[in-house]
Protein backbone atom coordinates (compact mmCIF):
# COMPACT_ATOMS: atom_id res chain seq x y z
CA UNK A 1 0.00 0.00 0.00
CA UNK A 2 1.42 2.99 -1.39
CA UNK A 3 3.04 5.01 1.27
CA UNK A 4 2.10 2.76 4.19
CA UNK A 5 3.78 -0.76 3.34
CA UNK A 6 7.27 0.06 2.49
CA UNK A 7 9.88 -2.65 1.91
CA UNK A 8 10.69 -2.42 5.64
CA UNK A 9 7.21 -2.75 6.80
CA UNK A 10 7.46 -5.82 4.31
CA UNK A 11 10.60 -7.16 5.50
CA UNK A 12 9.37 -7.60 9.21
CA UNK A 13 5.81 -9.04 7.74
CA UNK A 14 7.23 -11.24 5.80
CA UNK A 15 9.83 -12.54 8.69
CA UNK A 16 6.66 -12.74 10.88
CA UNK A 17 5.06 -15.25 8.36
CA UNK A 18 6.93 -17.75 5.92
CA UNK A 19 4.91 -18.70 2.68
CA UNK A 20 2.96 -21.09 3.76
CA UNK A 21 1.06 -18.77 6.01
CA UNK A 22 1.34 -15.33 3.84
CA UNK A 23 1.16 -16.81 0.10
CA UNK A 24 2.96 -13.32 -1.27
CA UNK A 25 3.23 -9.86 -1.32
CA UNK A 26 3.90 -6.88 -3.28
CA UNK A 27 5.07 -3.71 -3.43
CA UNK A 28 3.69 -0.74 -3.68
CA UNK A 29 2.73 0.95 -6.53
CA UNK A 30 5.49 2.38 -8.70
CA UNK A 31 4.34 5.48 -11.04
CA UNK A 32 5.27 4.37 -14.30
CA UNK A 33 5.49 8.24 -16.04
CA UNK A 34 4.21 9.19 -19.51
CA UNK A 35 7.52 10.27 -21.13
CA UNK A 36 10.03 7.48 -19.65
CA UNK A 37 10.38 4.08 -18.20
CA UNK A 38 11.56 3.59 -14.22
CA UNK A 39 15.05 3.62 -13.76
CA UNK A 40 16.32 0.35 -12.00
CA UNK A 41 17.93 1.60 -9.35
CA UNK A 42 14.52 3.29 -8.55
CA UNK A 43 12.97 -0.39 -8.95
CA UNK A 44 15.28 -2.02 -6.09
CA UNK A 45 14.74 1.19 -3.99
CA UNK A 46 10.80 -0.44 -3.86
CA UNK A 47 11.30 -3.98 -4.04
CA UNK A 48 13.98 -3.86 -1.16
CA UNK A 49 15.06 -7.29 0.19
CA UNK A 50 13.12 -10.48 -1.69
CA UNK A 51 15.38 -13.30 0.46
CA UNK A 52 12.40 -14.26 2.58
CA UNK A 53 11.50 -17.60 0.33
CA UNK A 54 7.86 -15.61 -0.23
CA UNK A 55 7.46 -14.21 -3.15
CA UNK A 56 7.56 -10.04 -4.17
CA UNK A 57 5.75 -8.98 -6.92
CA UNK A 58 5.96 -5.81 -8.37
CA UNK A 59 3.15 -3.70 -8.98
CA UNK A 60 3.51 -0.71 -12.30
CA UNK A 61 0.92 1.89 -12.73
CA UNK A 62 1.36 4.19 -15.53
CA UNK A 63 -0.77 5.83 -18.47
CA UNK A 64 1.26 4.46 -21.25
CA UNK A 65 1.58 1.03 -22.80
CA UNK A 66 4.91 1.47 -24.13
CA UNK A 67 7.11 3.16 -20.87
CA UNK A 68 5.17 0.58 -18.87
CA UNK A 69 6.26 -2.10 -21.24
CA UNK A 70 9.76 -0.96 -20.93
CA UNK A 71 9.68 -0.66 -17.44
CA UNK A 72 8.47 -4.62 -17.45
CA UNK A 73 11.44 -5.65 -19.17
CA UNK A 74 13.90 -3.58 -16.77
CA UNK A 75 11.61 -5.34 -13.98
CA UNK A 76 12.25 -9.18 -15.17
CA UNK A 77 15.86 -8.01 -15.42
CA UNK A 78 16.13 -7.52 -12.21
CA UNK A 79 16.45 -11.18 -12.21
CA UNK A 80 14.39 -11.34 -8.68
CA UNK A 81 10.78 -10.45 -9.39
CA UNK A 82 8.57 -13.41 -9.98
CA UNK A 83 5.54 -11.64 -11.01
CA UNK A 84 4.74 -7.95 -12.35
CA UNK A 85 1.25 -6.70 -11.47
CA UNK A 86 -0.35 -3.62 -13.03
CA UNK A 87 -2.69 -1.25 -10.90
CA UNK A 88 -5.88 -0.39 -12.85
CA UNK A 89 -7.27 0.37 -8.98
CA UNK A 90 -6.02 3.70 -7.66
CA UNK A 91 -9.07 6.33 -7.35
CA UNK A 92 -6.34 9.21 -6.08
CA UNK A 93 -6.71 12.11 -8.44
CA UNK A 94 -3.33 12.23 -9.57
CA UNK A 95 -3.93 8.90 -10.90
CA UNK A 96 -7.08 10.18 -12.62
CA UNK A 97 -5.74 13.04 -13.91
CA UNK A 98 -2.84 11.04 -15.69
CA UNK A 99 -5.00 8.85 -16.99
CA UNK A 100 -3.87 5.76 -14.43
CA UNK A 101 -4.53 3.46 -12.03
CA UNK A 102 -8.63 3.41 -11.63
CA UNK A 103 -9.15 5.55 -15.07
CA UNK A 104 -8.47 2.85 -17.25
CA UNK A 105 -11.46 1.38 -16.04
CA UNK A 106 -13.51 3.66 -18.13
CA UNK A 107 -12.42 1.65 -21.26
CA UNK A 108 -11.83 -2.06 -21.16
CA UNK A 109 -10.66 -2.40 -24.46
CA UNK A 110 -7.67 0.09 -23.91
CA UNK A 111 -6.83 -1.32 -20.05
CA UNK A 112 -6.51 -5.24 -22.33
CA UNK A 113 -4.33 -3.18 -24.35
CA UNK A 114 -2.26 -2.55 -21.38
CA UNK A 115 -2.16 -5.46 -20.19
CA UNK A 116 -1.19 -6.96 -23.63
CA UNK A 117 1.44 -4.93 -24.26
CA UNK A 118 3.07 -5.54 -20.74
CA UNK A 119 2.74 -8.89 -20.93
CA UNK A 120 4.25 -9.12 -24.75
CA UNK A 121 7.20 -7.47 -23.33
CA UNK A 122 8.87 -9.91 -20.46
CA UNK A 123 9.66 -13.47 -21.73
CA UNK A 124 9.24 -15.54 -18.27
CA UNK A 125 7.65 -13.69 -15.79
CA UNK A 126 3.58 -14.08 -15.30
CA UNK A 127 1.66 -10.57 -15.45
CA UNK A 128 -1.67 -10.10 -13.46
CA UNK A 129 -3.74 -7.52 -12.79
CA UNK A 130 -5.36 -5.79 -9.60
CA UNK A 131 -8.92 -3.64 -10.98
CA UNK A 132 -11.42 -2.14 -9.25
CA UNK A 133 -15.37 -3.54 -9.04
CA UNK A 134 -15.37 -0.53 -11.22
CA UNK A 135 -15.52 3.48 -12.17
CA UNK A 136 -18.77 4.95 -11.54
CA UNK A 137 -21.09 1.55 -10.89
CA UNK A 138 -20.22 -2.54 -11.15
CA UNK A 139 -22.43 -2.98 -14.10
CA UNK A 140 -19.15 -3.90 -16.11
CA UNK A 141 -17.51 -6.12 -13.74
CA UNK A 142 -17.45 -9.42 -16.40
CA UNK A 143 -16.23 -7.45 -19.12
CA UNK A 144 -13.21 -5.56 -16.95
CA UNK A 145 -12.43 -8.97 -15.86
CA UNK A 146 -12.58 -10.70 -19.44
CA UNK A 147 -10.51 -7.57 -20.50
CA UNK A 148 -8.00 -8.68 -17.88
CA UNK A 149 -7.69 -12.00 -19.03
CA UNK A 150 -7.69 -11.49 -22.84
CA UNK A 151 -5.05 -9.29 -22.41
CA UNK A 152 -3.13 -12.33 -21.28
CA UNK A 153 -2.96 -11.54 -17.54
CA UNK A 154 -2.18 -14.91 -15.58
CA UNK A 155 -4.00 -13.69 -12.23
CA UNK A 156 -6.82 -11.64 -11.85
CA UNK A 157 -7.31 -9.58 -8.19
CA UNK A 158 -10.57 -7.89 -8.09
CA UNK A 159 -11.21 -4.97 -5.11
CA UNK A 160 -14.71 -5.17 -4.49
CA UNK A 161 -15.11 -1.51 -4.17
CA UNK A 162 -15.89 0.78 -7.22
CA UNK A 163 -13.95 3.78 -8.30
CA UNK A 164 -16.64 5.96 -6.78
CA UNK A 165 -16.84 4.06 -3.61
CA UNK A 166 -13.09 4.54 -2.37
CA UNK A 167 -12.82 2.84 0.55
CA UNK A 168 -16.61 3.10 1.87
CA UNK A 169 -17.04 0.53 4.84
CA UNK A 170 -19.72 -1.35 2.67
CA UNK A 171 -18.59 -4.08 0.42
CA UNK A 172 -20.34 -6.37 -2.18
CA UNK A 173 -18.06 -9.59 -2.38
CA UNK A 174 -21.16 -11.20 -4.74
CA UNK A 175 -19.07 -8.61 -7.35
CA UNK A 176 -15.85 -11.14 -6.72
CA UNK A 177 -18.01 -14.05 -7.53
CA UNK A 178 -19.26 -12.36 -10.72
CA UNK A 179 -15.25 -12.04 -11.39
CA UNK A 180 -14.60 -15.66 -10.82
CA UNK A 181 -17.26 -16.73 -13.07
CA UNK A 182 -16.12 -14.61 -16.03
CA UNK A 183 -12.46 -15.56 -16.56
CA UNK A 184 -10.99 -18.90 -16.18
CA UNK A 185 -7.48 -17.68 -15.01
CA UNK A 186 -7.00 -17.40 -10.95
CA UNK A 187 -9.25 -14.54 -9.19
CA UNK A 188 -7.82 -12.79 -6.04
CA UNK A 189 -10.67 -11.54 -4.08
CA UNK A 190 -9.97 -8.28 -1.79
CA UNK A 191 -11.96 -6.22 0.16
CA UNK A 192 -13.00 -5.53 3.45
CA UNK A 193 -10.98 -8.69 4.88
CA UNK A 194 -10.87 -7.72 8.40
CA UNK A 195 -10.32 -10.63 10.02
CA UNK A 196 -8.25 -14.15 9.53
CA UNK A 197 -11.98 -16.21 9.46
CA UNK A 198 -12.92 -13.60 6.63
CA UNK A 199 -9.90 -14.99 4.43
CA UNK A 200 -11.57 -18.25 4.07
CA UNK A 201 -14.91 -17.15 4.46
CA UNK A 202 -13.81 -14.68 1.02
CA UNK A 203 -12.75 -18.10 -0.56
CA UNK A 204 -15.82 -19.89 0.45
CA UNK A 205 -18.46 -17.14 -0.59
CA UNK A 206 -17.17 -16.04 -4.12
CA UNK A 207 -14.98 -18.78 -5.25
CA UNK A 208 -12.01 -16.88 -5.70
CA UNK A 209 -8.29 -18.72 -5.35
CA UNK A 210 -7.05 -16.36 -3.19
CA UNK A 211 -7.76 -13.59 -0.83
CA UNK A 212 -5.55 -10.10 -0.49
CA UNK A 213 -5.71 -8.23 2.36
CA UNK A 214 -5.24 -4.17 2.87
CA UNK A 215 -5.60 -2.21 5.49
CA UNK A 216 -6.46 -5.82 7.91
CA UNK A 217 -2.88 -6.34 7.66
CA UNK A 218 -2.10 -2.62 9.06
CA UNK A 219 -4.35 -3.13 11.98
CA UNK A 220 -2.82 -6.76 13.19
CA UNK A 221 -0.18 -8.31 10.80
CA UNK A 222 -1.17 -11.49 12.72
CA UNK A 223 -4.20 -11.96 10.43
CA UNK A 224 -2.85 -14.40 8.12
CA UNK A 225 -1.98 -16.55 10.85
CA UNK A 226 -4.74 -15.89 13.43
CA UNK A 227 -2.65 -16.02 16.28
CA UNK A 228 -3.83 -13.88 18.80
CA UNK A 229 -0.52 -11.56 20.05
CA UNK A 230 -0.69 -9.72 23.33
CA UNK A 231 0.21 -6.01 24.07
CA UNK A 232 4.12 -6.82 24.51
CA UNK A 233 4.19 -8.63 21.36
CA UNK A 234 2.62 -6.09 19.19
CA UNK A 235 5.05 -3.16 20.28
CA UNK A 236 7.60 -5.61 19.55
CA UNK A 237 6.03 -5.85 15.95
CA UNK A 238 6.16 -2.05 15.27
CA UNK A 239 9.71 -1.52 17.21
CA UNK A 240 11.27 -3.81 15.01
CA UNK A 241 9.23 -2.13 12.25
CA UNK A 242 11.43 0.79 13.45
CA UNK A 243 14.40 -0.62 13.78
CA UNK A 244 14.18 -1.97 9.80
CA UNK A 245 13.04 1.61 8.63
CA UNK A 246 16.33 2.52 10.83
CA UNK A 247 18.77 -0.39 9.07
CA UNK A 248 17.19 0.68 5.20
CA UNK A 249 18.06 4.35 5.55
CA UNK A 250 18.30 7.79 7.07
CA UNK A 251 15.67 7.11 9.71
CA UNK A 252 15.21 10.44 11.38
CA UNK A 253 13.00 10.24 14.65
CA UNK A 254 10.24 12.31 12.86
CA UNK A 255 10.30 9.83 9.64
CA UNK A 256 10.08 7.01 11.61
CA UNK A 257 7.32 7.89 14.30
CA UNK A 258 5.28 9.46 10.85
CA UNK A 259 5.45 6.06 9.62
CA UNK A 260 4.44 4.19 13.07
CA UNK A 261 1.77 6.81 13.30
CA UNK A 262 0.28 5.58 10.37
CA UNK A 263 -0.20 1.80 11.69
CA UNK A 264 -1.43 3.29 15.00
CA UNK A 265 -4.20 4.76 13.55
CA UNK A 266 -5.29 1.16 11.99
CA UNK A 267 -3.53 -0.86 14.82
CA UNK A 268 -5.68 -3.74 16.79
CA UNK A 269 -3.40 -6.24 17.54
CA UNK A 270 -2.84 -7.52 21.00
CA UNK A 271 -5.51 -4.68 22.11
CA UNK A 272 -2.51 -2.28 22.70
CA UNK A 273 -3.61 0.84 21.49
CA UNK A 274 -7.04 1.03 21.94
CA UNK A 275 -7.38 3.35 25.05
CA UNK A 276 -4.48 5.25 24.12
CA UNK A 277 -4.39 5.54 20.29
CA UNK A 278 -5.40 9.54 20.40
CA UNK A 279 -2.65 10.12 22.77
CA UNK A 280 0.05 7.85 20.62
CA UNK A 281 -1.37 9.65 17.44
CA UNK A 282 -1.11 13.59 19.30
CA UNK A 283 2.35 13.01 20.62
CA UNK A 284 4.22 15.98 19.13
CA UNK A 285 7.61 14.66 20.16
CA UNK A 286 9.27 12.11 18.01
CA UNK A 287 11.86 10.97 20.09
CA UNK A 288 9.54 10.57 23.24
CA UNK A 289 6.87 8.71 21.17
CA UNK A 290 10.27 5.94 20.15
CA UNK A 291 11.13 5.91 24.04
CA UNK A 292 7.37 5.04 24.52
CA UNK A 293 7.47 2.65 22.18
CA UNK A 294 10.28 0.76 23.19
CA UNK A 295 9.56 1.26 27.03
CA UNK A 296 5.81 -0.18 25.73
CA UNK A 297 7.72 -3.52 23.66
CA UNK A 298 9.89 -4.36 27.13
CA UNK A 299 6.71 -4.78 28.92
CA UNK A 300 6.31 -0.92 30.46
C1 LIG B 1 -3.03 4.08 2.06
C2 LIG B 1 -3.36 3.07 1.00
C3 LIG B 1 -2.46 2.82 -0.01
C4 LIG B 1 -2.76 1.87 -1.01
N1 LIG B 1 -1.84 1.61 -1.97
C5 LIG B 1 -2.09 0.63 -2.88
C6 LIG B 1 -1.09 0.27 -3.84
O1 LIG B 1 0.02 0.83 -3.88
N2 LIG B 1 -1.42 -0.70 -4.72
C7 LIG B 1 -2.63 -1.35 -4.69
O2 LIG B 1 -2.87 -2.23 -5.51
N3 LIG B 1 -3.56 -1.03 -3.80
C8 LIG B 1 -3.32 -0.07 -2.90
N4 LIG B 1 -4.26 0.24 -1.96
C9 LIG B 1 -5.55 -0.50 -1.96
C10 LIG B 1 -5.46 -1.78 -1.13
O3 LIG B 1 -4.50 -2.65 -1.67
C11 LIG B 1 -6.79 -2.50 -1.10
O4 LIG B 1 -7.17 -2.80 -2.41
C12 LIG B 1 -7.89 -1.67 -0.45
O5 LIG B 1 -7.45 -1.04 0.74
C13 LIG B 1 -9.10 -2.56 -0.15
O6 LIG B 1 -8.76 -3.60 0.70
P1 LIG B 1 -9.09 -3.53 2.28
O7 LIG B 1 -10.57 -3.24 2.40
O8 LIG B 1 -8.70 -4.91 2.79
O9 LIG B 1 -8.27 -2.44 2.86
C14 LIG B 1 -4.00 1.17 -0.98
C15 LIG B 1 -4.91 1.44 0.06
C16 LIG B 1 -4.61 2.37 1.04
C17 LIG B 1 -5.61 2.62 2.14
Amino acid sequence: MEGVTDPAFREVMLELHGPNVLGGAFTEFVVVSRGAPVQEHVLRKHLGRTDFGTPVGMQLMGPNPDTMAETARRVEALGVVPVLDINFGCPAKGALKSCAGSAALRDPRAMEAVVRKVADAVSAIPVTAKIRAGFDDADHVEDLSRAVEQGGAAMLTIHCRTRAEKYQDEVYWERIARAVSAVSIPVCGNGSVKTHADLERMRRETGCDYAMVGRGALADPWIFSGEEVDRRRSFQFLCRYVEAMRTAGPGHPPGLAARVKQLIRYWTAGDAVSDTRTSWLRDPDPSHFLTRLTEAADGG
